[in-house]
């Protein structure tokens, strides 16, 4: 059984970069038709539409006809049920793939994929990308790409999505892991865990790390995704919680290649237990408990009727983001308006009373090029006050311009961001600045945005139980 350690614990000495760097440079080598290669590897997550004019897919050139390689090419599974399922696949055939090629370099029999734990807070350094793949920041060096933020912001490594009970996204709740979908390539609304850390962690990164069709060739992608994946056991190890128990997850199967370059094709339920995967593997500091039999029948007998929270409020007009902080204000002045009268009566809400469940929607967001992650805040003073008190959450568009394009594999209606603001709405009623009238929604780059990116919101909206 493999262990999966912590970058940043390898004791001393320890050569498991080393041998990573080593065999990335070998797969680098091969063709890129060869499922072991590096460009195919990378291509399995995703790939431009045209890989000529990107600086990333360059070096890989020529690559095999696209219908030949139909079947295992720009197969990730975003904003679907099937995001950790399909992640964790990739990675075990990735993973062995990289130990054979250290086998046949004469490195470690029993090689195995770090995971950086950018939310260890005891760790200074968490976020920091590890140093072997930032120095020396140029081409000798097999582990550093071009174009990479080497530190993220701490708010992009939260993990508030943890206490998620659900993995499946409803009607009136984000789940862990995603939305029920049929395969799903991107589009739409990601599960807690893929908005954060995931989502954020590959936009703040930027560089081939800001796309799905250009991360996969980036060194650190592979040990950003081992986190994503420790967290997936991370979260069922709290108890009373599930991974789908229908069978439309269960049993849907996607396809690999294995080291040997041998077509595979697996299922979700088969991965769930990461003991029983290829050799096997756990995570250093997590013991893996499955869910016991009477959560799993209590899930089954369970199907809630579930009542969809009622729009209060919305834009009527498409707002663009242009490298500047945008404010967009959400009227609730509207006397006759019953979903806005039933809103406001819950206003001036006593401590006893947790709030109405309420959500802020930002929907259809298109466009193209890498955007900096955007934080929102709701009536976010001018000057006094402490931005984290009218803090929503943040958008971070990881796949829009994929998401923007109609294609066989997506509807092109773009991105989705809903942000879980009940709490924050019961404190913000509270504020001398409340106004009943209306809710001003500042929406504030992170970093500059690069001229030739656009982003535009369909919709903003205001949900309420
Ligand atoms: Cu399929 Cu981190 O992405």
């Amino acid at each position: 059984m493999k262990k999966r350690k912590d970058v940043y614990k390898l004791p001393a000495g320890d050569t498991t970069l080393q041998w990573y760097a080593k065999a990335v440079a070998e797969m680098k080598k091969r063709d890129s038709s060869d499922p072991t290669s590096w460009a195919y590897q990378g291509a399995i997550h995703g790939i431009p539409q045209n890989p000529d004019s990107s600086q990333y897919w360059k070096p890989y050139l020529p690559l095999p006809s696209r219908s030949s390689v139909k079947k295992y090419w720009e197969n990730c599974q975003h904003q679907s049920w099937f995001f950790l399922p399909w992640h964790r696949m990739y990675l075990a055939y990735f993973e062995q793939i990289v130990a054979q090629t250290i086998r046949d370099l004469g490195g470690p029999n029993d090689w195995s994929l770090p995971f950086w734990n950018y939310s260890d807070g005891a760790n200074p350094k968490a976020l920091d990308i590890p140093l072997a793949f930032t120095s020396p920041a140029n081409d000798s060096n097999n582990l550093w790409m071009p174009n990479r933020n080497n530190t993220i912001d701490q708010s992009t490594v939260t993990l508030k999505a943890l206490k998620k009970i659900n993995y499946t996204t409803n009607q009136n709740e984000i789940g862990y892991g995603g939305p029920e979908t049929d395969f799903h390539h991107g589009g739409g609304t990601s599960g807690a865990l893929e908005s954060l850390p995931h989502n954020m962690v590959h936009v703040d990164i930027s560089g081939a790390m800001g796309d799905p069709n250009t991360a996969g060739l980036d060194p650190i992608f592979w040990l950003h995704h081992a986190n994503i994946d420790r967290l997936w056991q991370v979260w069922l190890n709290q108890g009373n919680r599930h991974s789908p128990t229908e069978s439309t997850w269960t049993d849907f199967k996607f396809d690999f290649h294995d080291k040997d370059k041998n077509p595979v094709s697996i299922s979700c339920e088969s991965v769930e237990d990461t003991r029983t995967i290829l050799a096997g593997y756990t995570y250093e500091g997590v013991v893996p408990e499955l869910p016991k039999e009477e959560i799993l029948l209590a899930a089954k007998a369970r199907k809630m009727p579930q009542m969809p929270l009622e729009v209060v409020t919305a834009t009527n007009e498409v707002h663009k983001l242009t490298g500047k902080k945008k404010i967009v204000t959400l009227s609730l002045n509207a006397p006759k308006n019953e979903n806005i009268k039933r809103f406001k009566s819950t206003a001036n809400l006593d401590s006893s009373n947790e709030g109405k469940k309420t959500m802020l929607r930002f929907e259809n967001m298109k466009g193209k090029g890498l955007v900096p992650i955007h934080s929102v805040y709701i009536n976010l003073p001018d000057k006094e006050g402490n931005p984290e008190s009218y803090y929503a959450g943040a958008l971070a568009l990881f796949g829009l311009e994929q998401a923007s394009t109609s294609s066989s594999h997506n509807s092109g209606s773009g991105l989705n961001e809903y942000l879980e603001i009940t709490e924050l709405m019961t404190d913000l009623q509270r504020l001398p600045n409340w106004s009943e009238d209306k809710m001003d929604i500042h929406i504030v780059p992170n970093r500059p945005m690069s001229k030739d990116a656009t982003v535009s919101i369909g919709r903003i909206s205001l949900y309420s139980e």
